[in-house]
């Protein structure tokens, strides 16, 4: 089984500089050597180039470095498809969470029907008319099911890229109320920490993959964001919220995904290293890959 790894340098869809060098950290963390190691044919395909300081058409919008996102993403999604049609799995290093915007944008020419797991503290299911930030980190969810600025939208001159009955959002404890509007509208399925905690990881985990079961999909994409879990063990993301998914329960959460067979691709994002301590949340993210990957003890 071969594995492509693809570095997106990305900082510009959130206001706290130094997640552009995730990428790095987790490559110092030796997430070739891990995968390696469980026998994996392991490319490193190098950075996505980021456009900076795009001055030409900027229009007047509270959306942050939208035309330098624009631009990323579509590297990304190019970059992912080609991935693929090379018979790779896609291994995406972020950078903040718009880069999801790239990789979906990539991914949906494959798959018609995927599911995606959002393994996150936050739901990123805003529109430009309900972020309280103009962050596009806390919108790749909303643009990928069709929602928000038509240019993110339409990356790669297609929309949506995914279904919002093929989501699952795990670990969120942290929901904006237009979010939250959206989220019954939709009707996307959430496991928030309270269902976590009441029902155990296990069987959120198996009730995820019955669902996905049920919804016939012909792959699934990990989304996970590092400030999922919490931050006693990723203190490195730009966004923290306390009472997260803990260490334990995360690595039982690949290792199950494992053992479906499901996952088709998959993306880790947020990590900082500036914020970091001693690269603990590259570690942890390197950590979680092996398990997702089949890393096991006996
Ligand atoms: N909901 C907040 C916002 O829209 C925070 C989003 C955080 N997203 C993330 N990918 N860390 O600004
Ligand atoms: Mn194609
Ligand atoms: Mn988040
Ligand atoms: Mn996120």
């Amino acid at each position: 089984k071969q594995i492509s790894i693809i570095g997106v340098p990305m900082d510009l869809g959130q206001n706290r500089r130094g997640v552009d060098m995730g990428p790095s950290a987790i490559r110092y963390a030796g997430v070739v050597e891990r995968l390696e190691a469980l026998g994996y044919d392991v490319t490193d395909e190098g950075d996505i180039i980021i456009p900076k300081d795009l001055t030409t058409d900027k229009e007047m919008t509270h959306l942050r470095n939208l035309e330098e996102v624009i631009g990323a993403s579509t590297n990304l999604g190019n970059k992912v498809h080609d991935v693929m049609e090379n018979g790779k799995f896609p291994l995406v290093l972020g950078g903040d969470h718009s880069i999801a915007i790239g990789t979906l944008s990539g991914l949906a020419d494959r798959y018609q029907n995927l599911g995606v797991i959002w393994y996150d503290a936050h739901a990123d299911l805003n529109t430009a008319d309900t972020s309280p930030s103009g962050n596009i980190h806390g919108m790749p969810l909303a643009v990928s099911i069709g929602l928000g600025h038509e240019k993110l939208v339409n990356i790669r001159d297609f929309a949506p890229k995914i279904k919002p009955e093929n989501v699952v959002i795990i670990g969120a404890r942290s929901v904006d109320p237009g979010e939250r509007e959206l989220i019954k509208e939709k009707g996307i399925k959430v496991f928030t920490m309270h269902e976590i905690d009441k029902l155990g990881m296990t069987t959120v985990m198996e009730l995820t993959m019955n669902y996905f079961k049920e919804r016939r999909v012909d792959g699934v994409h990990l989304s996970l964001d590092l400030d999922g879990i919490d931050p006693l063990y990723t203190p490195g993301v730009g966004t923290p919220v306390p009472g997260g998914i803990n260490y334990r329960e995360s690595h039982l959460a690949m290792e199950m995904l494992y053992s479906s067979n499901m996952i088709t691709s998959a993306e880790f994002v947020e990590v900082n290293p500036i914020l970091d301590e001693k690269n603990k949340t590259a570690d942890v993210a390197v950590a979680l890959m092996g398990s997702l990957f089949g890393e096991k003890l006996l």
